[in-house]
């Protein structure tokens, strides 16, 4: 069976102090669990990946991930963050394609085609993210844009590396708006992207990817979304910035990956 992933998406908010301390609670109140029946994976801007991970080793109740990294191997780029400098602090994991970065910063499938490459080969997981906007989904194109947006960033890829892939999917509608995707519409939508992956690739495939929701998933609707059979875990964004509702969701998944 798949085990359950919850990974924070930190985004660009908290100071180094802040970050401090909500990584400290988070621990805390993990601690105060014996065992969690799914994978943490806390994703904060890149100023404090080393604080993380420094965390992630004496503790050994999370791993760690980039939210960006650059399409570019090593050199002369100025404000980039390549692949290969993540892996070299221990970073494992690393969110590609978010929509915040399709929209603000101009990211095509191409880009993000290149930015999967450099992550593979540095042995590193991409949390690859796709989802439709709000027109595309009352136009009835929800289906066509996410397949577009996989076979043009992702399955490229061959097959062993597509193990170690996760696929996150976001409608963009529901991001940071409280307006969350009902478990029909995302068991809907996952079982979709499920099936793509086994017609790219194989049942074995289909069967091992793990795929995550977000778009405000919170402590009051994760178990009824994480209960549906093909919803991985989710890909939490503002939830993930308070630790009593971030290990709640952790909980949720841990509980549903204990039945
Ligand atoms: P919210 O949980 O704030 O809607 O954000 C979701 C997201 O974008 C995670 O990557």
């Amino acid at each position: 069976m798949r085990s359950k992933i919850v990974a924070a998406n930190w985004k660009m908010n908290l100071t180094f102090g802040e970050a401090e301390s909500l990584v400290d609670d988070i621990l805390d109140r993990l601690d105060e669990q014996d065992e969690l029946n799914c994978e943490v994976i806390i994703c904060p801007p890149f100023p404090y990946l080393e604080l993380l991970t420094d965390f992630e080793f004496d503790e050994q109740r999370f791993n760690v991930g980039a939210q960006n990294c650059s399409a570019f191997d090593m050199g002369a780029y100025t404000g980039e963050v390549s692949a290969k400098m993540l892996k070299s602090i221990d970073v494992d994991y690393c969110i590609v394609g978010h929509s915040e970065r399709r929209k603000y910063f101009g990211e095509s499938d191409e880009t993000l085609a290149e930015k999967v490459n450099r992550l593979i080969e540095n042995n590193m997981s991409p949390i690859f993210c796709v989802g439709e906007v709000l027109e595309e989904r009352e136009a009835g194109r929800h289906f066509e844009v996410v397949k577009e947006q996989l076979e043009k960033g992702l399955f490229h890829l061959d097959g062993d590396a597509i193990y170690d892939t996760i696929i996150a999917y976001e409608p963009v509608w529901a991001i940071g708006t409280g307006k969350t995707a009902t478990p029909e519409q995302a068991q809907e939508m996952h079982a979709y992207i499920r099936s793509l992956v086994k017609e790219r690739y194989d049942q074995a495939a289909a069967d091992d990817i793990r795929i995550l929701y977000g778009g405000s998933c919170n402590a009051q609707n994760a178990t009824e979304l994480f209960s549906q059979p093909d919803v991985d875990g989710g890909l939490i964004g503002g939830a993930s910035l308070k630790a009593n509702d971030f290990v709640s969701i952790c909980l949720q998944a841990s509980q549903i990956g204990a039945e």
